[in-house]
């Protein structure tokens, strides 16, 4: 068993609704094991600046409740160049910061890696509401905001029904359309359009035309974020603005279209939140106990689990088709035929859902 006396919890890029129980569940399983807990405030940008304070049992009490996170977040430019690693490690080295929990998303295990690489032992927590972690099968966040998203869109279906109108809406989770095809599927949306599936938009105007023929007066579209059309300039602009002109002048009906945005990553995390940031923030506790660093903490097949960042990083890089020459160097054949595996399999679930909704959502 390592011999930790003090180890560090941050969360950092985008804020989502568990991370509260994430801290609490880290404070609390190291404790336990006679181990000092600080907060590091503002995520990398409070390593950097010092911005510590000490967590004790009842400094996490009732945050389970609360979405946000109670540590701050920001995204560290920083922490991206040598002076603000260096300045980071001089901080561990400092206060005895002799590990590090990290709570975010890509941008964070990055991060984390930079700090594992240099010696502080580095465990990251899947933390965001985009799902967007290939290695892991959710991330923490991503069920609160679905059941904001459906929330919303219900309350915005209501208003179309009484005046038979179409709604086109628009949902976070950058390149990921978990969020908008699941919450598409539950709130029952005539169509959905993410950027893993390729839209076909006659055939949901058509979709549209036929319905209404049969009577149907209120409708919503969902649209991913991460989902973009070039315009007449060369820029790149998001489509659901430009999916509800289109449905107008196609169909006649009038179509409004919403933004979500961050109303989805505010709130209190839901039960499976909350469960899933306990089971991954004492997993975390115990990978390092155990003298293991530059891990993730994942779910797959509902066990939680663990991964090599780095390997999770490029597993990522790959299935969003943005490897760069060079980045598979490291891993051996095997490794690189599970990652491929890994990203058809993931392929195959998101375009297996989309069909599905494609019958059942009319
Ligand atoms: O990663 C979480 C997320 O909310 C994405 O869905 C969205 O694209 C992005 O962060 C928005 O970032 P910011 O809060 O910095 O505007």
């Amino acid at each position: 068993m390592a011999d930790f006396r003090r180890i560090g919890v941050l969360t950092s890029g985008g804020d989502a609704p568990g991370m509260n129980a994430v801290i609490r569940a880290v404070t609390r399983t190291a404790l336990a094991k006679n181990i000092e807990v600080v907060g590091i405030v503002g995520g990398y940008s409070g390593l950097i600046e010092e911005k510590l304070i000490p967590l004790v049992s009842h400094s996490v009490s009732n945050i389970i409740t609360k979405g946000g996170t109670f540590l701050y977040s920001n995204r560290c430019l920083e922490f991206k160049t040598e002076e603000g690693i260096e300045k980071a490690i001089a901080t561990c080295q400092k206060y005895n910061i002799d590990a590090i929990v990290a709570i975010g998303g890509d941008g964070t295990f990055r991060g984390a890696t930079e700090l594992a690489v240099r010696g502080i032992p580095t465990i990251g927590i899947t933390g965001t509401i985009d799902n967007d972690i290939t290695a892991s099968d959710y991330t923490i966040g991503f069920d609160t905001a679905m059941n904001t998203v459906i929330d919303v869109v219900d309350r915005i279906r209501d208003t179309c029904e009484s005046h038979a109108r179409c709604n086109v809406i628009e949902v976070m989770g950058r390149d990921c359309g978990d969020l908008t095809l699941q919450a598409g599927i539950a709130t029952g949306a005539i169509a959905i359009c993410i950027p893993e599936v390729p839209f076909d938009e006659q055939l949901a105007i058509d979709k549209i035309k036929s319905s209404l023929v049969k009577g149907k007066r209120g409708m919503v579209v969902l649209v991913s974020e991460g989902v973009y059309k070039i315009d007449e300039n060369g820029k790149k602009i998001r489509y659901g603005e430009v999916l509800a002109n289109h449905i107008q002048q196609e169909t006649g009906v009038e179509t409004k279209f919403a933004r979500l945005a961050h109303i989805v990553r505010g709130g209190s995390p839901t039960l499976r939140d909350r469960l899933t940031a306990t089971r991954m923030g004492a997993k975390a506790v115990e990978l390092l106990l155990e003298g293991k660093s530059n891990l993730v903490v994942v779910e797959k097949d509902d066990v939680i689990d663990s991964e090599d960042i780095v390997y999770a990083l490029t597993l990522d890089q790959m299935y969003k088709g943005r490897l760069k020459d060079g980045d598979l160097d490291r891993f051996t054949p095997e490794q690189i035929a599970k990652m491929e595996a890994s990203c058809k399999e993931r392929k195959d679930k998101i375009t297996a859902l989309y069909e599905l909704s494609y019958n059942v959502c009319n």
